[in-house]
Order: structure tokens, then C-alpha cells, then sequence
């Protein structure tokens, strides 16, 4: 009897259905090369939410996303929804189903294949083979402090509160060092603890829980000087662990070094198996409807899907492999290509990828 797990699938807003779409039909090949059925119901998040229901998070997404074994997400926002007020708009949505799916540890790895180095606009000899993961905490910080404004004396105030319970802490630097553990074993923790107190909390539970895994090499760093020395030799770091606003910047900062924010997936998981995997990328709306989005980073959230989620390791790695198969032998969407004459769009690069994990499985 094959095992079934049901994906609640949100295309979203601007290229977000055309690169969900190429996913999908990703994860339906692997159906037919494992014992496994996926069951796929559509939902909406973000400016699609707020035209048809009037809010970018409705109830039924969370019920349906709730109800699934894993979340299937494109991308929202676009201009259509920049000038609106705070409860109506497409990001409001995505840090709501965060919230409330407790999705607190955000997986975003970032790597440079050797056929992209040219694509980087740092040198080749400082991106060449940088293999990083940032893991961000995803559910507490400034994101979710408590907001403020009003007026005093001097004019209007505007306040964003930074907290941390020791629990957020511990369970994000858990995960951080079970991944560790699982790459190669060297953690950097960034914060600002010369400074913050949030972040000298950070750090006192980071160092109460690292004798617990000392087969792994931690370091502290703060996050100014690892802003810089991500640019400077990103080769020194494998795992980096943050709190949500350093590692929403920093894992921007990371993407680059790839040169390419188009290929990168992240998993955002609770605790459990569950979690919600999404490209790295945005709606791009420039570029929506014209099928010529990469779908590459939407098919390699799919594979951490597998992986985290499912348990699903080859079928992962397979997707992995093809995905580096495809771009070594030179076929790209135009965000990436070199030639931009030969880029191919979204569905062809789709259609690659999906015949070289046939292959995968074959050779298998
Ligand atoms: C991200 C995005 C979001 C964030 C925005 C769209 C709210 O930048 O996923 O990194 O800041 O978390
Ligand atoms: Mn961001």
C-alpha cells in the first residue's frame, strides 16, 4: 500500500502560479517513481486572498493548510496591493500563516554550482564552491513585537518591540544544531549581543545547549562583522543560526553570493514534520504570465519538501542532481543565462529537470 500525503498547494500572486505549476507536475513525476501518492488541494494567500475574499489570509487556507501533511507556496505581493493599509496586504498574510502554523525554523540554503560562478558579480575565486544553510527564526522578534504609534511632545513615534522567550531560542538552536550536525558539523550563532539584550538571552541559551552536541564546532559572531565577512570569504561558513530580522537580511545578503536568488528554495518547519517550502524569490510581477519565470527554486523547495517532510531522501537528491545536470549542460531561463537569445522559458526548463530525475531513478 502506498503511503498518502496531501499538499496544500498556494500559487499566489505575480509568477507564483507558473512556477508553483512546474513544481507540482514535479512532485506528480515522483508519485509514478516511488510508492507514494500526493493529494493536492489549492488554496489562496496574499493579493489573490485579499481580491476574491477580502483578506490575505481566509480561514479556509488555514484549515485546508492545517489538515495537510505540507504547504506548497509560490509567492505574494505585487503593486496592485503596495498602498494598502497593514491588515490588507499580501505580506501580512504570509507572517499570519507563519504564525499560526508555528512555522518558527526557516531552512534557507544557499550554493554555488560551478557551471554559475560566472553568473555571480563576486569573484570567482570567492564564490566558487560556497555550500551555506542560514537558519532563521521565523515566528518571534521584532516581526511580532508588539507595534506602536502615537504622539508626544516632540511629534509622532513609531516603535516595533524586539522579544525573545527563552523557548523561541532553544528550539530554533535545536534544529540549527541537528542541521549542523547533518552538514559539516560547524554552527556560526549570530547576534548582536554586544548591544541587544535580546541577544545576550540568545546567546546565554545558545551556550547552555552546545555542550549537549559537541561534536559540533559553534562560534558566536555579531551581526555587522558577519555581514561583512559573508562577502569577504563566504567559504568559512556552513550553518548560520539568527533571530527573524537578521536573518531576513542575511540570507538576502547569502542568496547574492550565489548570484542568483532564482535558484534557491527554503523550508519553513514547525515542530514535527510539517512545514511550508517556498522559493526564496518574489512575485516578480515584471515578468508574471509570461512564462519565462525560473521555477527552479519552487522545484527545489519541493525536493526539501521531500526530504523534510516526507522522508522522501532519493527522490530529493534526484531532483537535486537533475537540477545541476540541467544547468551544467548550459540550458537556462533568461534570469540566468549568459545568451539570453537561448534562454528557454518556464515550462521547457520544467520539462529538463523532469527528464534528467527519469534518468536519475533509472541509473538508480
Ligand atoms: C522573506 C520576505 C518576507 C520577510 C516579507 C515579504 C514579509 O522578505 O520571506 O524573507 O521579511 O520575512
Ligand atoms: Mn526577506
Amino acid at each position: 500500500m502506498s503511503q498518502t500525503f496531501t499538499i496544500t498547494v498556494l500559487p499566489g500572486d505575480g509568477i507564483g502560479p507558473e512556477v508553483t505549476e512546474q513544481a507540482v507536475r514535479v512532485l506528480k513525476e515522483v508519485e509514478a517513481l516511488e510508492d507514494v501518492a500526493f493529494q493536492f488541494e489549492y488554496a489562496r494567500l496574499g493579493g489573490c486572498a485579499i481580491d476574491e475574499d477580502g483578506t490575505p489570509l481566509p480561514e479556509d487556507t488555514l484549515v485546508k493548510a492545517r489538515r495537510s501533511d505540507a504547504v506548497l507556496l509560490g509567492a505574494v505581493g505585487g503593486p496592485k496591493w503596495d498602498n494598502n493599509p497593514a491588515h490588507l496586504r499580501p505580506e501580512t498574510g504570509l507572517l499570519g500563516i507563519r504564525k499560526e502554523l508555528g512555522l518558527y525554523a526557516n531552512l534557507r540554503p544557499a550554493f554555488m554550482l560551478d557551471c554559475m560562478v560566472g553568473v555571480s558579480s563576486l569573484k570567482e575565486e570567492v564564490v566558487k564552491g560556497v555550500d551555506l544553510m542560514v537558519i532563521r527564526e521565523l515566528t518571534g522578534g521584532l516581526y511580532f513585537g508588539e507595534k506602536k504609534r502615537y504622539e508626544d511632545a516632540q511629534g509622532e513615534v513609531a516603535s516595533d518591540e524586539m522579544i525573545y522567550h527563552e523557548y523561541e531560542i532553544e528550539r530554533i538552536v535545536r534544529r540549527a544544531f541537528e542541521v549542523a550536525r547533518l552538514r559539516s558539523k560547524q554552527l556560526t550563532s549570530v547576534d548582536k549581543a554586544n548591544v541587544l539584550e535580546s541577544s545576550r538571552l540568545w546567546r546565554k541559551v545558545v551556550e547552555r545547549i552546545a555542550p549537549e552536541y559537541p561534536d559540533v564546532e559553534l562560534r558566536h559572531q555579531l551581526v555587522d562583522s558577519c555581514a561583512m565577512e559573508l562577502i569577504r570569504y563566504p567559504k568559512q561558513f556552513d550553518t548560520v543560526v539568527t533571530e527573524n530580522m537578521f536573518g531576513d537580511i542575511l540570507s538576502d545578503e547569502a542568496s547574492m553570493l550565489t548570484g542568483s536568488i532564482g535558484m534557491l528554495p527554503s523550508a519553513s518547519l514547525a515542530d514535527g514534520n510539517f512545514g511550508l517550502y517556498e522559493p526564496v524569490h518574489g512575485s516578480a510581477p515584471d515578468i508574471a504570465g509570461k512564462g519565462v519565470a525560473n521555477p527552479t527554486a519552487t522545484i527545489l523547495s519541493a525536493a526539501m519538501m521531500l526530504r523534510y517532510t516526507f522522508g522522501l531522501e532519493k527522490a530529493a537528491d534526484a531532483i537535486e542532481t537533475a537540477v545541476h545536470q540541467v544547468l551544467n549542460s548550459g540550458v537556462r531561463t533568461g534570469d540566468i543565462a549568459e545568451n539570453k537569445a537561448e534562454a528557454v522559458g518556464t515550462v521547457e526548463m520544467a520539462d529538463r529537470i523532469i527528464a534528467a530525475m527519469k534518468e536519475e531513478y533509472v541509473k538508480a
